[in-house]
């Protein structure tokens, strides 16, 4: 047998995929699926007439950074947070997932370190691997609301290979949103260690009380700011695989354009769809968090009702939720193979997936609010009473 390299063999197997496979091979059940951050919110109808109205005689190659009109309509977007921001700060990615791949690779070498808090989302890890850094994670706590530790915890994490620290915000799993000052914190204690900060701010339009900061609003640290954004949570566009990398750091963008030119370009079509999405009325916006508002609350209510306990999410739809068992892994399988209740069930991200040690987060389970919310609601209900089954076996 060829051997593969060593490289392939860390990659992780995503847990929540792998319990998919489990739940395919079901039969007469139907599910609740809490454990994917698939919105079932529909499409903006005016780009989904941008994939009618595309129609090329060639489908060609674009070009590696995107096309001009959607790295314009993207910096004109991203100026709400950032002023002056115009395409040139701007590059096209496959999701938000390559623009986080391409960040990781152009900032770190082979055995660089990443700061990450935790518990955080899963494919991190994934990005870390493919481009030879490590993932260091920062522990947070379900108990203080998951906030960051102080300047001296952080700075205690620091090693010669530290490159740069990971703020995701409004953040899954947790729905945390750091305040400005935090933000600005992080920025002042990157700066003194000279580290990037890499804000992935894909939920950035997603929050249910203040709106978030970004990292894009501090002129004063743009050489270090890296902002990733995606056209998949906001605009309910998961497959249309676009994102946005962001930053004003001129000699970094050239990079991030390299990486893009050994790939090619992103898809042209998906690339309409964007410059759609990004001349959206402001009232989408507010349509869009009222969707989502009232579904974390109600189920979040729902868990409180439970006795369960769950930070109050502050955007994303995420929560995470502690629950009364010493496996989170078997209770979710419990779910997915044994628990049935007027033949239905529900399936969930069992917690230790967003840590990078599976020996914590075993007391914790993500559960995504993607559907309506009286199917929330019903889906509590079912995590009670398979709670007390499952306590009681
Ligand atoms: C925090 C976070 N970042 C990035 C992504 C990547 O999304 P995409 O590649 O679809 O833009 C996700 C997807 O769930 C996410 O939750």
């Amino acid at each position: 047998m060829p051997r593969l390299s060593a490289r392939a063999h860390t990659l992780q197997e995503s847990a929540i995929r792998k319990l998919d496979l489990t739940v395919a091979k079901q039969k007469d059940v139907s599910f609740y699926r809490l454990n994917i951050g698939q919105p079932d919110v529909l499409t903006p109808q005016p780009m989904l007439d941008a994939i009618r109205s595309y129609q090329p005689k060639v489908i060609a190659y674009g070009p590696a950074s995107g096309t001009a009109a959607c790295r314009a309509a993207a910096a004109a977007y991203s100026s709400r947070w950032s002023p002056g921001l115009s395409a040139e700060h701007v590059v096209v990615t496959a999701g938000g997932s390559e623009g986080l791949l391409f960040a990781f690779t152009a900032i770190c070498d082979a055995g660089d370190e990443i700061l990450v808090p935790e518990p955080y989302y899963t494919n991190y890890n994934g990005f870390g691997t493919v481009a030879g850094a490590r993932v260091v994670p920062i522990r947070t706590r379900i108990e203080d609301g998951f906030a960051i530790p102080s300047d001296a915890d952080l700075d205690r994490m620091v090693t010669p290979k530290t490159r740069a620290i990971v703020l995701n915000t409004p953040g899954n799993p947790t729905g945390v949103v750091y305040s400005r000052a935090e933000i600005g914190r992080v920025l002042n204690w990157a700066k003194k260690h000279d580290l990037f900060v890499i804000s992935d701010e894909v939920y950035r339009q997603i929050w249910f009380g203040e709106p978030p900061a970004s990292a894009l609003e501090f002129p004063e640290h743009s050489e270090r700011v890296v902002v990733i954004d995606s056209l998949s949570k906001t605009w309910s566009a998961c497959g249309a695989r676009i994102g946005f990398l962001i930053s004003r750091n001129g000699e970094l963008m050239e990079k991030i354009e390299r990486l893009g030119q050994a790939r090619l370009g992103p898809q042209p079509l998906a690339q309409e769809m964007a410059i759609a999405a990004m001349n959206l009325p402001e009232s989408y916006y507010d349509d869009l968090r009222a969707i989502w508002r009232g579904r974390v609350l109600a189920l979040y209510g729902s868990l409180q009702e439970l006795g369960l306990q769950a930070p109050k999410p502050e955007g994303a739809f995420y929560l995470m939720v502690k629950l009364p068992v010493t496996d989170s892994e078997a209770f979710a399988r419990y779910l997915v193979t044994d628990f049935r209740d007027r033949g239905e069930s529900l399936v969930v991200a069992p917690g230790p997936g967003f840590y990078a040690d599976p020996s914590d987060g075993r007391d914790q389970v993500r559960l995504a609010a993607v559907l309506e919310e009286s199917k929330l609601v019903r889906a509590a209900e079912l995590l009670g009473k398979a709670l007390k089954a499952y306590g009681s076996r």
